[in-house]
C-alpha cells in the first residue's frame, strides 16, 4: 500500500515544479503532493533557522499526509533544513535533496577546470556548493554568485523581455565568472530561464539544472527502498500553497498541460 502513496514535494513556490515535472516524466506511475509556501516566497532571503522552521512544519504536514518519501525541491531549503527534514522523517521516509545529486553529477563530468554557481543568497551565502563540489573534486575552482532578482522575478512570469535578459547579464557578466566551464542553477526557478542564461553565453558553457539529475536520483532511491509505485497504478497530482494567488494556479496549468487541483493550505495559521 505504501509503494501507491505519493511523494511529497516542497519549495518556497513553483521552481520545484521543475523537479516535480521531470519526475512525472521519469516516473509517470508516482502520484505526488505539491507544497509551494507562496506565504513566505522568497526563501532566499530568510535566515536559515526561519528556512529549518518552515521545512519543519512543511514536512509534518506532508507526513500527516502519508507520503512515502519527501523531496525537498529548494537548493535554499536544502542547504540549510536537509537534516532537519531528515530528523523528522526518520529512517522509514527516505529524503532527496537538490544539491547532492548534482554535486555527484558535476564531479563526474568535469575533471578540472572553473564552475560557476548561481542561487539566492541563502544558498550562497552557505557556500554548500563550493564546499560539496571541492570535496567531490579538489581539482575544481568554484566561483559563485547570489542572483536575488532572479526567482521573484520569474515567480511574477517576468521574462523572456530585454529588463530580465540585462538584470540575467548583468549578474553573469562578473569578473570572476569569466571562464567557467559549467554554470550550476542552484535554484529550482532558474531552468524557467534555462534558454536566457544560454543565451548570455557565447562560449560552450555547459548549464546544468537540478531536475533531470534529481528525477533520476529519486527513482534510484525509490528502487533501493523498495518503494516504486505499481506498474499499473495511476498517478494523482495535488498542488498546495500556503497562500492562493491566480498566477500560481495558471503556473501549474501551465507546468502539468491539465486542469490542476490546487488548494490552499493554511498551514500557518
Ligand atoms: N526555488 C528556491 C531555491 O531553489 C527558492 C527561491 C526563493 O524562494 O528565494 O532556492
Amino acid at each position: 500500500m505504501m509503494n501507491n502513496a505519493p511523494i511529497g514535494i516542497f519549495d518556497s513556490g513553483i521552481g520545484g515544479m521543475t523537479v516535480a515535472k521531470m519526475i512525472q516524466k521519469r516516473l509517470p506511475n508516482e502520484s505526488m503532493i505539491y507544497f509551494g509556501d507562496t506565504a513566505h516566497l522568497p526563501y532566499g532571503d530568510k535566515s536559515p533557522s526561519s528556512i529549518r522552521h518552515y521545512a519543519a512544519r512543511i514536512t509534518a504536514w506532508l507526513i500527516e499526509h502519508r507520503v512515502k518519501a519527501i523531496v525537498i525541491a529548494c537548493n535554499t531549503a536544502s542547504s540549510h533544513a536537509f537534516d532537519t527534514v531528515r530528523d523528522i522523517c526518520g529512517p522509514h521516509i527516505p529524503v532527496i535533496n537538490v544539491i547532492d545529486p548534482v554535486v555527484e553529477h558535476v564531479a563526474g563530468l568535469m575533471k578540472e577546470g572553473k564552475v560557476g554557481v548561481i542561487g539566492t543568497k541563502g544558498t550562497i551565502e552557505s557556500k554548500v556548493y563550493p564546499r560539496r563540489l571541492k570535496k567531490a573534486n579538489s581539482k575544481l575552482q568554484v566561483v559563485s554568485q547570489s542572483t536575488p532578482l532572479l526567482a521573484p522575478m520569474i515567480e511574477e512570469g517576468f521574462f523572456n523581455n530585454n529588463i530580465s535578459k540585462s538584470v540575467i547579464a548583468s549578474y553573469l557578466q562578473k569578473k570572476s565568472f569569466e571562464g567557467v566551464k559549467a554554470l550550476i542553477l542552484g535554484c529550482t526557478h532558474y531552468p524557467l530561464i534555462q534558454r536566457e542564461i544560454k543565451a548570455h553565453y557565447t562560449s560552450d558553457v555547459k548549464v546544468i539544472d537540478s531536475a533531470k539529475v534529481v528525477a533520476d536520483d529519486c527513482a534510484a532511491l525509490l528502487e533501493e527502498k523498495g518503494l516504486l509505485a505499481d506498474k499499473n497504478a495511476q498517478a494523482e497530482y495535488r498542488f498546495y500553497v500556503s497562500d492562493y494567488t491566480e498566477s500560481f494556479k495558471r503556473s501549474t496549468r501551465l507546468f502539468f498541460k491539465r486542469s490542476t487541483d490546487l488548494s490552499e493550505a493554511r498551514i500557518w495559521d
